[in-house]
């Protein structure tokens, strides 16, 4: 019997690679250069699979999904699954699945590293060390802010935001969070209004999913509720932020530092930021570490394995 055509968008890791192998027919990947397909490669890609593994970085659109004449499951490398049309999926019948769990520790050592370094002021003292500026020690040299005993504001308590609260409790931080609603696995962490959280945390860490509901949920508005001294991390997705409102703020000093992940347009962030010495860019780095990496590729292709397997699906989203 024929096997299922699969496509692969990104290139991924070898043993992977090999697992899925067995069973599908690989019909395009991108293992040697690894360049991301445009929407005509990925409409063109996907016409004739039965399967697709991609990633955050594909746009799968309602104009990829309408050129899938026989497609049954994509498996998305990711938690967050904003970059799919969920509900053209659902239309034509495709399933989607994610990557939960699997990397929540990993992303909540990331979210705690960027608020340290923001803090700390690591990238910034590096690029003068590196510049050979260092011709002394001084009392107040790079002297940053205390995370011990400040207060965190954790936007999204889910499971990353939980994870970054218990690391928080080991740092003696007061931790405050905001959801809709209170949520259950908050660990020694205090549920307030979104406003009452920015004007009390020294520094405030965004973690929810990318949807139109948190479309620019950190704005103007929001930034002017913040401490002159409070930090703003962002670990979620480009788009939570109001970007321009952002480089504004950071301008005219109105907060004191950010540490940032995700942006807007990313890859092509404005380079308006590049101007900052206060602010800590990453490039969308949060969840990466070889073995979570890893787990997060095995468990999309595990997804589309059961799948071909007559297995429910480990992960669905829809
Ligand atoms: C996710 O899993 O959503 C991450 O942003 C991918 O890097």
């Amino acid at each position: 019997m024929a096997r299922p055509g699969l496509v692969i968008t990104r290139r991924i890791y070898e043993e992977v690679y090999t697992s899925l192998q067995a069973e599908f027919d690989i019909r395009a990947d991108n293992q040697a250069t690894d360049q991301p397909w445009d929407i005509q490669a990925l409409q063109q890609r996907i016409a004739q699979a039965d399967y697709m593994l991609c990633t955050v970085a594909d746009k799968i659109d309602a104009s990829v999904i309408g050129a899938a004449a026989r497609l049954k499951v994509i498996a998305t490398g990711a938690v967050g699954f904003n970059n799919i049309d969920v509900a053209a999926c659902k239309a034509r019948g495709v399933l989607v699945t994610n990557t939960p769990d699997v990397l929540t520790q990993t992303t909540a050592d990331f979210g705690f590293a960027l608020m340290m370094a923001t803090a700390r002021r690591i990238s910034e003292s590096e690029r003068y060390a590196r510049a050979g500026q260092w011709s002394g020690w001084a009392f107040d040299q790079f002297a940053g802010r205390d995370l011990h005993h400040a207060t965190l504001g954790i936007i999204g308590m889910g499971r990353i935001g939980s994870a970054i609260a218990r690391r928080a409790a080991g740092f003696e931080m007061r931790v405050l969070y905001h959801n809709r609603m209170p949520s259950q696995d908050a660990v020694a962490a205090t549920w307030v209004q979104k406003e009452q959280l920015l004007r009390e945390s020294d520094f405030v860490m965004l973690v929810v999913p990318y949807s139109p509901a948190t479309h620019h949920l950190i704005g103007a508005a929001e930034l002017a509720l913040m401490k002159p001294s409070a930090t703003l991390i962002n670990i979620a997705r480009g788009g939570v932020v109001d970007d321009q409102a952002l480089i504004a703020a950071l301008k005219e000093k109105r907060i004191a530092a950010a540490g940032l992940d995700v942006f807007e347009n990313e890859p092509k962030f404005d380079p308006a930021f590049l101007q900052f010495e206060n602010v800590v860019i990453t490039p969308h780095i949060a969840s990466s570490s070889r073995a979570t990496r890893g787990a997060m590729m095995q468990l999309a292709a595990d997804n589309l394995l059961a799948h071909a397997r007559g297995l429910p699906l480990l992960t669905p989203v829809a």
